[in-house]
């Protein structure tokens, strides 16, 4: 008999719980043994519940208890999720987590001690939601350089420009809706000012490196500031606007950033639509391949949550090879003035407004949408100066 001890029972681990008992036989089966929810840890009671017998408000009582030998951390938050979670593996439990933020923030220390106690720390889910993402980066692309990531990371804020799009809703009626669907995150800066989508892309990015990266470090934009014009320019435009984490390798060097981009249609992360994320990888051999699936939710992001849970004990008793990560430090890191894409300018007048290279022209709502040929962000600086307050904003186009 396994036992099992879920930290945290809101969405994500009340679905874990679920779904760790809904398929109870058919998990069993496979893993050819049995298991138990023997604690649940949470501040609240949950008298109403199936699962009240096995609240628990004591960490120690899970981290002194032998017979803990997987935990799942579904608390949120840095601490004391990232303390419960180093003590666990310190007392020889394995992690499995669906908190980004403790692995952007702490995962090459918790790797480390896992690798030093003999237990597993997974995160299938800090990324993606259910999508299965990091075991395939991890496994299926090992033979690969992995040249660039791509990514619509966020739910909530996929959502909100969806819901912008195509139903003209206004940014704070589709939060809210977000919000009762359980995909935001309890602080909705995290979603819309693209924190958690930093987060997530600096984990994707070690994994294609090895190096992590620090998620306050990278250039963050969120989607607070577009507008239903911007939405109608970029539309006119044949692009969607999307909040894309973006990771590239450029020689040794790795650039990664967060904002929201035009993407053309052609790109099939343009048709990636509400909760759903989209990842495209390009890797040298295999060429470009998408992940895509629901990427918040309870059950989806408890789907990913317990295969991880599986995975631990299904190789209880192999010898399976830690993952090691470095920090990455300020040399590993390319200079961002020398990426080049094209852009779309929005200005609120164009008079007085100096040629773009290749710029074609669109306008909407008394706003202007200039879309140009490639250029580097050192060269979109320099626009940006001489414009002034002509100037509303600039998007990168994918
Ligand atoms: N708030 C996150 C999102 C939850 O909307 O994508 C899943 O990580």
């Amino acid at each position: 008999m396994i036992n099992i001890a879920l930290l945290g029972f809101g969405v994500v681990g009340s679905g874990t719980a679920e779904v760790l008992t809904e398929n109870k036989a058919l998990i069993e089966a496979r893993l050819g043994c049995e298991y138990n929810i023997k604690y649940i840890l949470d501040l609240r009671d949950f008298p109403n519940s199936p699962f009240c017998d096995r609240i628990v408000h004591d960490f120690n009582t899970i981290l002194n208890d032998p017979e803990v030998s997987v935990v799942a951390e579904m608390m949120g938050g840095s601490h004391p999720a990232y303390d419960f979670t180093k003590a666990c593996l310190e007392a020889g439990k394995s992690v499995v987590t669906s908190n980004k933020e403790v692995v952007s923030t702490f995962g090459v220390e918790l790797c480390a001690i896992a690798k030093a106690h003999g237990v597993r720390y997974l995160f299938e889910a800090s990324v993606g939601g259910g999508i299965p993402v990091i075991r395939p980066m991890i496994n299926d692309l090992s033979s690969n350089k992995i040249n660039k990531i791509s990514g619509i990371l966020n739910g909530t804020t996929n959502f909100i420009l969806t819901s912008m799009r195509d139903a003209d809703a206004s940014f704070d009626a589709a939060l809210k809706e977000a919000q009762r669907l359980g995909y935001a995150e309890a602080n909705p800066s995290a979603d819309v000012d693209g924190i958690d989508a930093a987060r997530k892309i600096v984990i994707l990015a070690a994994l294609a490196s090895g190096k992590l990266l620090d998620p306050k470090s990278i250039s963050t934009t969120g989607i607070t500031k577009i507008t239903l014009e911007d939405s109608k320019l970029a539309q006119s435009f044949n692009c969607s606007i999307k909040l894309i984490g973006y990771a590239e390798t450029m020689g040794d060097k790795l650039l990664a950033f967060v904002s929201p981009r035009l993407v053309p249609m052609s790109n099939p992360l343009s048709r990636i639509d509400g909760v759903f994320n989209g990842i495209l990888v390009d890797a040298n051999m295999v060429g470009e391949v998408m992940f895509y699936g629901p990427g918040a939710g309870k059950l989806p992001t408890a789907s990913a949550v317990v295969a991880d849970i599986i995975d631990v004990i299904a190789n209880r008793d192999a010898d399976v090879k830690p993952l090691v990560w470095e920090s990455a430090t300020d040399a590993d890191l390319a200079d961002m003035g020398e990426y080049s894409c094209r852009r779309m300018f929005v200005f609120n007048t164009m008079d007085g407004v100096p040629m773009l290279r290749g710029a074609q022209v669109k306008e909407c709502g008394g706003v202007f949408g200039v879309m140009t040929d490639e250029m580097t962000e050192k060269e979109v600086e320099k626009i940006t100066s001489a414009c002034g307050n002509k100037l509303v904003s600039v998007y990168r186009v994918l």
